[in-house]
Parts: C-alpha cells; sequence; structure tokens
C-alpha cells in the first residue's frame, strides 16, 4: 500500500486523532491484572494496541471487543493470567514486547514473544539485563526477539540505573516489581514518558516518585477502573507539522495529551517559530489534556536542545519535515536512540530528505538539516510508519508529486489517517500498487 500525494494544500478544520499508543498498552496490561473491571475509552484500534490485547486474551483475560475505542477489561488479578497457548506474536510493536517481557518474567508459566521482521532486529538485551539481576531468566536470539521466558522464577527487587533513557526499560523493569519480592526502583537519566507511574496510581498502587527515581513494592493490588485515554500527541505531530508548513493553514487538534514527559514537540515547534495555541487544558484521569490550534508560520531552524530529545523521540522524524522547510539549519543532536526505532529513523529521514532535494548531514546520533525548496519523488519508508507520515506531510511544501512508498504500517499506530488527512486538506491517494 503506497500513498500518492499532489503537492501544495494546506490543511483546516478540527480533528481528533486516535487514542494514544502508549497508553493503550498500558491500561490493556494493568487492567489485565487488576482486580475487577476496567472500562476503557480512547482505545487506539491500531495494530500494535491490539497486539498487547490480543497477547493477553491469550493469558485467559476477558475483554471485550473494542467499539469505537471503547472496551472493558476483566481483570484477574495480580497472579490469575494463565499459560498462554502457543507462542505469542506482537507484530510491529517494541512497547508490547518489551513491557510484557517484565510482566511475564514473574509468572508461574513459561512464554515466548516474538514478532515481524522489524521487531525481530530490534535490541533486547536493554530488558533482559535488568531483569536477569531481578532473577528472570530470559533467552533470545543475539539480543534480539523471540524471547523466551522460564516461569517459576523467584523475582527480587533491584535498584536499577538506566543507561539509555527509555520508558519502556523503566515500565518493563517496574511491571516486573509488581511481581517481586521487596522494593524495586529505577533511575532515569532523563526524565521520560511516565505514563505507567501514573496509571498504576490511577490502579491505586502506591509509586514512589523522588527526583529522577521509580520505584514501587511487589506484592500489592491494582484495583480496576475507568481510563479515558487522550488523542496521541505523537499521531498529532504529523499535523501540528503539516499546518505550520502549508500557508494558509488553521487546524484544531482536539483533546490531545500534552503530559509534560510527551509535550517536547510543542516546545521545539514554538522555538523554530511555529503558532500554537493551547486552550480547553484540563486533567482526564490524571493525565492533562488540551485542544491545539496550529496556524501557519514561517519557520526558522534551531540547534534542537538535548534534553528535549527523550520528550520528543517519537515525532522527531516529522520535525526533521518541519527543519527541511525552516529558513537555516537546524541540528539534532543526542539522538543515537532513533536508530533502533521501527526502522533506523536517522537513515531512513536522511535518505528522504535528499531525495526530495534537501541537503543534510548525518551524525551518529543525529543529523542537521538545511531548509531548502523541496521537490518531489519516491521515498522509501522502509516499514516505518512514522517515516511514512512525516513524508506525506512535506508534500504540503513539495513542488513536484511525491510517492510514499510501502504505508501499511501506518495502521500500527493510526488507522485512518489517509482518511483524515485527506478530511482536513492533503492531497493524498491510496494504492495498492
Ligand atoms: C514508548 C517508549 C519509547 C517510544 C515508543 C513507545 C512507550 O520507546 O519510542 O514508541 O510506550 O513506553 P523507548 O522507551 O524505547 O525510547
Amino acid at each position: 500500500m503506497h500513498f500518492y500525494l499532489e503537492p501544495g494544500g494546506k490543511l483546516v478544520g478540527s480533528i481528533r486523532v486516535p487514542g494514544d499508543k502508549s497508553m493503550s498498552h498500558r491500561v490493556i496490561m494493568l487492567g489485565a491484572i487488576a482486580e475487577g473491571k476496567t472500562d476503557v475509552s480512547g482505545f487506539l484500534e491500531g495494530e500494535d494496541a491490539l497486539s498487547t490485547l490480543g497477547a493477553f486474551r491469550n493469558m485467559g483475560v476477558m475483554i471485550s471487543e473494542p467499539e469505537s475505542g471503547r472496551l472493558s477489561i476483566e481483570g484477574v488479578g495480580l497472579r490469575g493470567l494463565q499459560a498462554p497457548t502457543g507462542i505469542m506474536d506482537v507484530g510491529n510493536s517494541g512497547t508490547s514486547i518489551r513491557l510484557m517481557a517484565g510482566l511475564l518474567a514473574g509468572q508461574t508459566f513459561s512464554s515466548v514473544l516474538t514478532g515481524d521482521q522489524s521487531l525481530l532486529r530490534r535490541p533486547m538485551a536493554r530488558v533482559i539485563t535488568p531483569l536477569s539481576q531481578m532473577g528472570a531468566v530470559i533467552s533470545s536470539r543475539e539480543g534480539c526477539p523471540p524471547l523466551e521466558i522460564s516461569g517459576g522464577r523467584k523475582l527480587r527487587g533491584v535498584h536499577y540505573e538506566l543507561p539509555v533513557a527509555s520508558a519502556q526499560v523503566k515500565s518493563s523493569v517496574l511491571l516486573a516489581g509488581l511481581f517481586a519480592e521487596g522494593f524495586t526502583s529505577v533511575v532515569e537519566p532523563a526524565p521520560t514518558r511516565n505514563h505507567t507511574e501514573r496509571m498504576l496510581t490511577g490502579f491505586g498502587y502506591a509509586v514512589e516518585v523522588e527526583s529522577g527515581s521509580i520505584g514501587l513494592e511487589g506484592g500489592g493490588t491494582l484495583q480496576g477502573t475507568r481510563v479515558d485515554i487522550p488523542a496521541d500527541i505523537s499521531s498529532a505531530a504529523f499535523f501540528m507539522v503539516g499546518a505550520s508548513i502549508a500557508e494558509g493553514s488553521d487546524l484544531v487538534l482536539e483533546h490531545v495529551g500534552i503530559n509534560p514527559t510527551r509535550d517536547g514537540v510543542i516546545r521545539i515547534l514554538k522555538a523554530m517559530g511555529a503558532d500554537i495555541e493551547s486552550s480547553n487544558e484540563r486533567d482526564v484521569g490524571g493525565e492533562p489534556v488540551a485542544d491545539l490550534r496550529i496556524r501557519s508560520a514561517p519557520l526558522r531552524g534551531i540547534d534542537i536542545p538535548v534534553e528535549e530529545v527523550p520528550l520528543a523521540i517519537d515525532e522527531l522524524p516529522a520535525i526533521l519535515i518541519a527543519a527541511a522547510c525552516a529558513e537555516g539549519v537546524t541540528v539534532l543532536r543526542g539522538a543515537e536512540e532513533l536508530r533502533v526505532k521501527e526502522s533506523d529513523r536517522i537513515a531512513s529521514m536522511a535518505e528522504g530528505l535528499t531525495q526530495l532535494g534537501i541537503s543534510n548531514t548525518v551524525h551518529a546520533d543525529g543529523i542537521t538539516v538545511i531548509g531548502g525548496d523541496i521537490g518531489g519523488g519516491v521515498i522509501a519508508t522502509h516499514h516505518d510508519h512514522r517515516i511514512a507520515m512525516s513524508f506525506a506531510m512535506a508534500a504540503l511544501r513539495a513542488s513536484d508529486r511525491i510517492k510514499v512508498s510501502d504505508c501499511a504500517h501506518v495502521a500500527t499506530s493510526f488507522p485512518g489517517f489517509a482518511e483524515l488527512a485527506v478530511r482536513v486538506g492533503l492531497r493524498l491517494d491510496v494504492a495498492d500498487t
């Protein structure tokens, strides 16, 4: 499946993008091991979150069929999961495999987690190392999936200093900590998304958070609850960039999660000169939410502050499209983690930008982009959803047609992207050949 884009256009209207992916994974996991029922709204019915949902059904958890983002989970309690039937395939989803490795490490039964070609190349040693320190026994294929997790191991709490700023690793260790004897704590080198901590608290589980350290005592109880998931700021980011770069745009993105560990994209785009207005700020089930109005504005290149990188990690491909349309030079450093996402996002972005005539220099840990005139051409996505959606937005400023090849993976995080984008003005056609 490919995207064909006519150049030009502007984004106008008011839309709500689908639910937050990180929170959708977590609500299934925590709802499953809670006591009693959890009612969810705003759930992301994308392939990644549905992989997590399928895996927990496979472990005996009753989860209703999602309908317009609503579903309910009948929690089985901390010790109530059942041995899965067969290998659990979580497709493209790094969040599923890393968080579930932690959650499964302390079960009485063994399990095997695997995924698609992209997931089979992603590093898992980052979770295997701390989980092994807790007493888990996990085998991998040279540090990559499939992961074979041995059952019946007694876990003990650890104090673990994360070598990389990764919410997935932090969450994996904390989820294992629920099943461990004693106290588990994690120290982050830099703040990362804190949905696990917030949601555990929402399920009534005590979490201690103190200057970069997050800890919990094992063996407690999670209480089923109501969770309303806001729109995913990572999906909203493509439209923030599109509306900023396309002259005449005026777009409202409704009900977007603006958790301060996720909203680096807003600060970075504003520093580049973007016109983003936040209104109706409110708290929805322990997460801050707002409506964002974006009007087009001339952008300028900046040095992206290194401390913003983990707070905008999934939005950096879209931000690099803004950089291509900005006056001057944008420098991204300290972003080596981009090399181990669904694709090597530094290489994928550099290749696509070059294809469109945008000068750039690749660094081991980032990229320098010189703003300029965007041409047309064929973009390879390397089967990466965020590369596909970023380059789709580049068409708004292109002088010629753009074909974005192999876009099927867009459905992992943003089902309905093409329809929604067309509705607000992107000149996009989808075709199989
Ligand atoms: C995620 C954390 C991030 C992010 C991923 C989702 C999460 O990964 O890139 O899309 O839900 O915890 P890392 O924690 O590995 O940086």
